[in-house]
């Protein structure tokens, strides 16, 4: 079986609609075709500052929603990034391979800097990029179901899998993204150019998975559109509807020209309502089974230390590899 690795990180909270149709989705998907690894990415949530307990809490919450989203620890390995300490010892490696002018390239690095300034920004979020590179290589991964804003990363990833073994001799697979064209790039509500995102987005913007349903209704129905009351796909003339028309037909699974058919000379009122009701009947059961999880601490950490340890002996081989490959003698 071909393997998938991906991650995401413990937000505040919940999850948004994006991460879930952009990459969660998938993830679900994957596992059954695939040898899937998938984790909570804690270490590379404190690039920020982050208050301990909260961070605890918050990657609970992000364990117990993968595993309410259908990531199924029989089907897959999920485990918190932190366990396996392997992805820490080869992103050192990775650094050493990366260049200084080619991580100062990657885009998330440059805007999230700029937004901080020079003396708030930490060099582990320069480095972050090494870390996911690392993250994806010590599996050996062959595919990485991201959302489209982790491309760049993936691409320096590729970079740096081909620059290891030209250096070395053949070591790892060079990982394809795996990006859907559909649901790559889930956009904010209130602005529909801009992707739905955590950090940039107004609340008003994000579908929180967690939130009442009420509280989604309302932000589906005072979603941005435009003056025209055409239901039609058209991404670049009409981002708000397009956007609505991408997560309604995800997540019933109906094709977008059954939709435009369905709300001709509709209005968008009509599309809004029917869409709020679709995303309740998904988030209803998520947040009940999310809610579980949370209640049975103790189940989630034992399904988290056994993801981890299967995680940990692909890990430490690969690992073991690249350091005997590098040149360090063994410690015996
Ligand atoms: P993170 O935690 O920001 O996001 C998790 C996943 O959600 C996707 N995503 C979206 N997809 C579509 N539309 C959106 N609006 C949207 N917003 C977020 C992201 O692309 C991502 O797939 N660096 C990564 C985590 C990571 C990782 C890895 C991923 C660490 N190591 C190794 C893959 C492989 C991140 O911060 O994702």
């Amino acid at each position: 079986r071909p393997r998938v690795l991906s991650g995401i990180q413990p937000t505040a909270g919940s999850f948004h609609l994006g991460n879930y149709l952009g990459a969660v989705r998938q993830w679900v998907a994957l596992q059954e075709t695939h040898d899937a690894f998938y984790m909570v990415v804690d270490l590379h949530a404190i690039t920020v500052p982050k208050d301990p307990a909260e961070l605890r809490a918050n990657t609970r919450m992000a364990a117990a929603q993968l595993l309410a989203a259908g990531v199924d620890p029989e089907r897959c390995k999920v485990f918190l990034q932190s366990h396996v300490p392997e992805h820490t010892q080869l992103s050192w490696v990775v650094e050493c391979l990366t260049g200084f002018g080619e991580a100062s390239r990657m885009t998330q690095f440059k805007d999230k800097s700029a937004k901080q300034g020079n003396d708030s920004t930490t060099v582990g979020l320069f480095t972050y990029p090494a870390l996911m590179a690392a993250d994806i290589l010590v599996y050996r991964a062959h595919e990485v179901p991201v959302g489209e804003d982790q491309r760049q990363h993936l691409e320096l990833t590729r970079n740096i899998a081909e620059r290891f073994n030209g250096r070395y001799g053949a070591t790892f697979p060079v990982p394809e993204p795996y990006i859907l064209k559909e649901t790559g790039k889930i956009y904010d509500l209130q602005e529909p150019t801009v992707k739905m995102s955590k950090s940039a987005s107004t609340p008003k913007g994000i579908i929180d998975l967690l939130d009442d349903p009420k509280t989604s209704a309302k932000k589906i129905k005072s979603a941005v559109t435009d003056t025209d009351t055409v239901i039609r796909y058209a991404p670049e003339e009409k981002p708000g509807v397009s956007n609505l028309l991408t997560i309604y037909s995800t997540l019933t699974g109906t094709g977008i020209p059954e939709l435009e058919e369905k709300y001709d000379g509709k209005g968008y009122g009509a599309l809004k309502t029917d869409l709020a009701e679709v995303v309740a009947e998904w988030v209803t059961p998520f947040r009940t089974r999310t809610q579980e999880y949370l209640d049975d601490p103790e189940t989630l950490d034992r399904i988290l230390a056994e993801g981890a340890e299967k995680a940990r002996s692909v890990a430490a081989e690969t690992l073991a590899t690249v350091y005997d490959k590098v040149g360090f003698l063994p410690a015996k």
